[in-house]
């Protein structure tokens, strides 16, 4: 494998890379590549195009209806479209991030303007600890500690990586979703599974420091999103105790609480690590509150459909375990822009394109993405009407 280097394609690469910035403007001082970790919520293709190392079951978004809305063919990405770091990096001036294990462009191994290591199933946490505590993860056995190798394999050492990364912004998750996900979904205890939220915060803490160690200046490390208004976990713990639901949303209370303790766990530790290192700009990206403002005021969004997955395999959220998105038995909405959840467990590209909206031009980050590294806003079309 070629590092990032000095290759022909490496070359040809920044001399287009220059022409386009000449056309759209002066762009000094900003971001010349994007380094992606994490997980579903990320992955641009690594899961799909190296299913035989990396996957332990069937890669559901390698078939139609995923990438429908906007790629018209599917690349392993679990939407209908873009994602949040597809979004961020368009708005920055940015191809989309390249995935680790090679995608749209074949051969081309130059990740001169990024490069995404995120793997769609992954862990915060290495397998043998979930393992240890009877927590199965069928969909894949990467980790963040797998991801971080791999970055490393690349950089070879910190220096050879420091002009490269110096000039990155590097989004680490988000990551850790799955850890929790899979506990609950196979019947593992609230308790239980808030007493390794420490653990898992302290991991993706110390994959942010060790970047740093790399010469990283910029990161944006994402909270998680409200698990509590997902369908897989609404038919998991559906019950007729209306108490349990938010009455404005429809959300499971105790799940999303569940995760702002998380999120809040995370910003603390940020918060120590910006003590640490004063001079890297540590972002903490509001992944929960941009998205719950979906669900709180779905027709400022062109939402119609908040809790029932566009495409899925029915039942009262339209999700169902046996029957995924994309298999004979599933339907697919014919409006994808009208609703927030596009499986079940993942959001459409109208719910990211928002998120992205409030991240980079929101309240939803902080300290706030330099507004002069954004050069275009995530494009906004309300419904298809
Ligand atoms: C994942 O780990 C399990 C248990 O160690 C192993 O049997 C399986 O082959 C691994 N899967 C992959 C894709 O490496
Ligand atoms: C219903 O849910 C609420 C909130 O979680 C709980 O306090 C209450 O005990 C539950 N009621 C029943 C009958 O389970
Ligand atoms: C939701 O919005 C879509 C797109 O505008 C429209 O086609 C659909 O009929 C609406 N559904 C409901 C239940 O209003």
């Amino acid at each position: 494998m070629s590092a990032m280097g000095f290759s022909l394609g490496t070359a040809i690469t920044y001399y287009i890379v220059l022409v386009v910035f000449a056309l759209v403007g002066d762009v000094a001082g900003c971001y010349k590549s994007i380094v992606g970790f994490g997980d579903s919520l990320s992955d641009t293709g690594n899961l799909f195009h190296n299913s035989k190392s990396l996957s332990n079951s069937f890669v559901k978004s390698s078939v139609l209806p995923y990438g429908e809305t906007f790629f018209h063919h599917p690349t392993g990405r679990y939407s209908d479209g873009r994602l949040i770091i597809d979004f961020i990096a368009e708005s920055m001036g940015l191809p989309l991030v390249q995935p680790y294990f090679g995608g749209e462009s074949n051969g081309d191994r130059s990740f001169a303007e990024g490069v995404n290591f995120a793997v769609a199933g992954a862990t915060a946490m290495d397998i043998s600890f979930l393992t240890e505590r009877g927590i199965i993860n069928s969909c894949t056995n990467v980790s963040l500690g797998n991801e971080l190798d791999w970055f490393k394999q690349i950089c070879q050492t910190p220096s050879r990586c420091k002009e490269y990364l110096e000039s990155s912004i590097v989004l680490m998750g988000e990551i850790g979703g799955n850890d929790y996900n899979y506990a609950f979904s196979q019947g593992h205890s609230k308790e239980e599974v808030l007493s390794f939220v420490p653990k898992v915060v302290t991991t993706i803490a110390s994959a942010v420091n060790e970047l740093i160690k790399y010469g990283v200046q910029t990161l944006i490390v994402p909270g998680d999103l409200p698990i509590g208004c997902s369908p897989y976990h609404l038919s998991y713990f559906i019950t007729s105790n209306a108490s349990e639901y938010d009455p404005q949303t429809g959300c499971m209370t105790w799940l999303n609480d569940f995760v702002e303790y998380h999120n809040e766990l995370l910003q603390e530790e940020l918060d120590r690590l910006r003590e640490l290192h004063p001079h890297t700009t540590i972002i903490y990206a509001d992944y929960y509150n941009a998205a719950m403002k979906l669900y709180t005021s779905p027709s400022n969004y062109g939402f119609n459909n908040t809790l029932e997955a566009c495409c899925g395999g029915g039942g009262p959220y339209n999700y169902d375990p046996d029957v995924n998105c994309g298999s004979p038995l599933s339907t697919v909405c014919d409006s994808p822009s009208s609703y927030i959840s596009w499986d079940g467990s993942h959001l459409t590209e109208a719910a990211y394109r928002w998120i992205s909206d409030g991240l980079l031009n929101g309240p939803y980050t902080s300290p706030q993405i330099n507004g002069e590294c954004i050069l275009s806003r995530p494009k906004i079309k309300i419904s298809d009407s």
